[in-house]
């Protein structure tokens, strides 16, 4: 039998979009009623750690009752013919909750939260809230697990690693206006096939670009990619 084929996917909030997330650039800069910089930030956090907190408490709510859609479980069920590895810009946890085994978070996880003395003490708490004043095992504030805008991407060198070992690469749901995220692409194999599905057209040369949203799009693409 010959090794699956590792089908490389870099995904963003579109592809959670039609799961009932809202995007961040598709919604004049606001994400959820909130400005992004204030909530999404590490500066925001020095700010008002008690509104970061409840805009994460809110997030973990609004994940609670969220599904996959028909977009997280096709790329889920392609482990069954591929190599699959997910790497995705986004903090909801539906990749996994669609079945795929292979998601590398690159800015961060929901259902966790971290100590702010020792990033190393992470902890899983699902959907639960926290509040300020709730601290770590050495008595430190928790703060989301999540990499805000001013921080290093630690991810970001397995990310590399993967996409440069991709055979097939496919970009879904990103506006690849955030960097490091973005530069991904450039690791990538020149000659590995390369997809986009995304109804927005966002500027990537030599990529074979779906104009379609995730749930329709995906599904097309991966009947291209199967024709290989
Ligand atoms: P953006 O909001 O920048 O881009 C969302 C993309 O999804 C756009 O290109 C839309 O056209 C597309 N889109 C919208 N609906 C879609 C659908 N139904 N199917 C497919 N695509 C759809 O989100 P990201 O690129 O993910 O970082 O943003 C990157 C990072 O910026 C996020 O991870 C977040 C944000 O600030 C942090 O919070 C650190």
């Amino acid at each position: 039998m010959t090794a699956k084929k590792k089908l490389v996917v870099l995904t963003g909030a579109g592809i959670s979009a039609e799961s009932g997330i809202r995007t961040f650039r598709d919604a004049d800069g606001l994400w959820e009623n909130y400005d992004v910089m204030k909530v999404a930030s590490i500066d925001g956090w020095y700010d008002d750690p008690k509104l970061v907190l409840q805009f994460y408490n809110e997030r973990r709510e609004q994940l609670r009752t969220a599904k996959p859609n028909a977009a997280h479980v096709a790329l889920a069920e392609a482990q069954q013919r591929y190599d699959v590895h997910i790497v995705t810009q986004n903090v909801d946890n539906l990749h996994e909750a669609a079945g795929s085994k292979q998601v590398l978070h690159l800015h961060g996880e929901l259902t966790k939260v971290r100590s702010t003395k020792n990033p190393a003490l992470i902890y899983d708490i699902g959907y639960k809230s926290v509040n300020w004043g709730d601290t770590c095992e050495l008595g430190s504030q928790l703060r989301p697990h999540i990499v805000w805008f001013g921080e290093a991407v630690p991810a970001m060198d397995e990310a590399v690693q993967i996409a440069q070992q991709a055979d097939i690469f496919a970009v879904v749901g990103t506006s690849m206006a955030v960097y490091p995220a973005a530069s991904l692409i450039y690791y990538v194999p020149d000659d590995c096939p390369k997809f986009l599905v995304d109804p927005a057209d966002v500027p990537i040369s030599g990529i074979t670009a779906i104009r379609e949203k995730a749930s329709v799009g995906v599904a097309q693409m991966l009947e291209l990619i199967d024709k290989l």
